[in-house]
């Protein structure tokens, strides 16, 4: 019996183990199932298409923005995958576009924890930083603006001088015209003051000539990446060299004249003399050539998006006459306060609550900067999505902007959205936020008020096409120029 006892006892044990085995297999198979699930999560990429290789979506991009619905794009993507992300591919690049406030505040406060500011491979083509010696972040960020433009000493300095120039535009341009085209009257009025102040050119022969080489510039940066002579890009980088050739003669003149003391310090409001004297004073500093790459990089910062913002608004106050009115009669009270000769001051500009609420509603339907780009500096999970390092992430003002959730009937134009503290945070975006937010926009708000003041004090106007529209071409632009026929207003 023994024998069949110890038999017995042996297969129950293999039962046993063997049971406990295939039980523990299957808990294991069980726990890692749903682990690799799990896993799965948080390895999804964002839904979305990349599109055709190469060109991504970016046809479909570029075509509604020439139709001026480039929020088709998004609200389209956002409808069919998913409301706060979705995948697709522009500029060559996979891009996952954030679509909430959540998302762009992801975006405007990790900024080196998880993302960096990228531009499109053709800015560095353009602003030529190939030595890395001065990268367009660099470039942009401004040493400059953060000493001069943004102390509010020298933002007072420049309300009198930017109202001289607004005058004397007028004058030149508008005054005795039946019928004018804004955004070409626009760009000059912007341009000729950014020389005046930056580099304290005021030729108007060298200006135009300047203002020449900027428009290639600008159509470069979203052009084809194809640099071959004739292409959009190669245009650009020709024209960038040139002006930046032109911008080192001045500079270098310009040093002359402060180290031979024919220009005082006191006399030297431009920002070439500025950073110049401050590199006499402390001895070290940036050199000519730096001075020139970051003068160009802020006329380009600064020109476009300043002068658009007038052309919308100009545009906005012809289709708005109860708008145009309220807007006027502020204007005109600041106007009517002031001696025959007297320049507009900085408390005046801080009375101009209502033009700028319009100015604010006009940059909420037409930003001029549609969104910027980061780059995922490692993988990180977004709304149970990974976002792969390298990838690069785009925020995109018209996904909050036109957002009911946060501006109620979002396609009305209603300046009174800012009146009080209504926002919700990191909805309202069009000079972006956080570490790389718009460090020009004290500066532009002045150049559009009292620009603006100017205009309707002198004007009323109405469009030569109602139903003229603004596109993207990729810059906001009017589909005709913006021609305006000219009421003067009566004494
Ligand atoms: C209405 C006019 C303007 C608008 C709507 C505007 C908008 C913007 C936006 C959206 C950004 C990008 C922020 C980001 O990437 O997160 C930006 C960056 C910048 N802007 Fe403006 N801007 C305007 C006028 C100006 C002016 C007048 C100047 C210079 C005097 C200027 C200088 C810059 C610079 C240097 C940057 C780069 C900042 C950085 O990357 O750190 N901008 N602007």
């Amino acid at each position: 019996m023994e024998p069949f006892f110890l038999s017995l006892f042996l297969i129950l044990i293999f039962l046993i183990s063997l049971s406990l085995f295939s039980f523990s297999s299957i808990f294991k198979s069980k726990s890692s199932t749903e682990q690799n699930s799990t896993d799965e999560k948080l390895h999804e990429l964002p839904p979305g298409r990349t599109g055709w290789p190469f060109i991504g979506e970016g046809i479909e991009y570029l075509s509604l923005a020439k139709k001026g619905c480039i929020e088709n794009f998004i609200s389209t993507r956002k409808n069919k995958h998913n409301p706060m992300l979705f995948k697709t591919s522009l500029l060559g690049e996979t891009v996952a576009v954030l679509c909430s406030a959540e998302g762009n505040k992801l975006l405007f406060s990790s900024e080196n924890k998880l993302v960096k500011s990228w531009r499109p491979r053709n800015f560095g083509k353009i602003f030529d930083n190939s030595d890395k010696t001065s990268t367009i972040e660099e470039t942009m960020r401004m040493r400059s603006l953060s000493i001069v433009i943004k102390e509010s000493n020298s933002l007072q300095k420049y309300v009198e001088i930017i109202d001289q120039v607004a005058k004397d535009h007028l004058e030149k341009y508008w005054e005795g015209k039946e019928e004018v085209k804004v955004y070409f009257l626009a760009r000059k009025f912007t341009f000729t003051l950014a020389c005046k102040l930056m580099l304290n050119i005021e030729d108007p022969e060298v200006v135009e000539e300047l203002q020449k080489l900027f428009d290639h510039i600008a159509k470069g940066f979203f052009s084809l990446p194809i640099n071959i002579p004739g292409t959009t890009l190669n245009r650009a980088i020709r024209a960038s060299r040139e002006i930046r050739k032109k911008f080192l003669g001045m500079i270098k003149q310009r040093k002359i004249e402060i180290m031979e003391k024919t220009v005082l310090d006191y006399e030297a409001n431009d920002i070439v003399s500025k950073l110049l004297l401050e590199k006499s004073k402390d001895g070290e500093g940036l050199n000519e050539s730096e001075i020139a790459n970051m003068i160009l990089g802020l006329l380009v910062a600064a020109h476009d998006n300043t002068s658009v913002t007038v052309v919308s608004t100009v545009k906005y106050l012809a289709e708005l006459p109860e708008t145009y009115d309220k807007f006027h009669g502020e204007q005109k009270e600041i106007a009517n306060s002031k001696g025959p000769e007297e320049l507009l001051n900085f408390r005046d500009i801080n009375e101009m609550k209502y033009s700028w609420n319009v100015i604010c509603e006009v940059l909420r339907l037409q930003p001029p900067v549609i969104g910027t780009f980061r780059e995922a500096i490692t993988g990180f999970n977004y709304d149970g999505f990974l976002i792969p390092k390298g990838w690069k992430l785009h925020w995109f003002a018209y996904a909050t902007h036109k957002n009911p959730k946060y501006f109620p009937e979002p396609e009305k134009f209603d300046p009174s959205r800012f009146e009080g503290n209504r926002l919700v945070p990191f909805t309202y975006v069009p000079f972006g936020e956080g570490p790389h937010k718009c460090p020009g926009r004290a500066f532009a708000r002045l150049q559009i008020l009292v620009f603006m003041h100017n205009l309707v004090n002198k004007f009323r106007w109405e469009k030569v096409f109602p139903d003229e529209q603004l596109i993207r071409d990729p810059l906001l632009v009017p589909t005709k120029g913006l021609p305006i026929r000219l009421y003067p207003q009566k004494p």
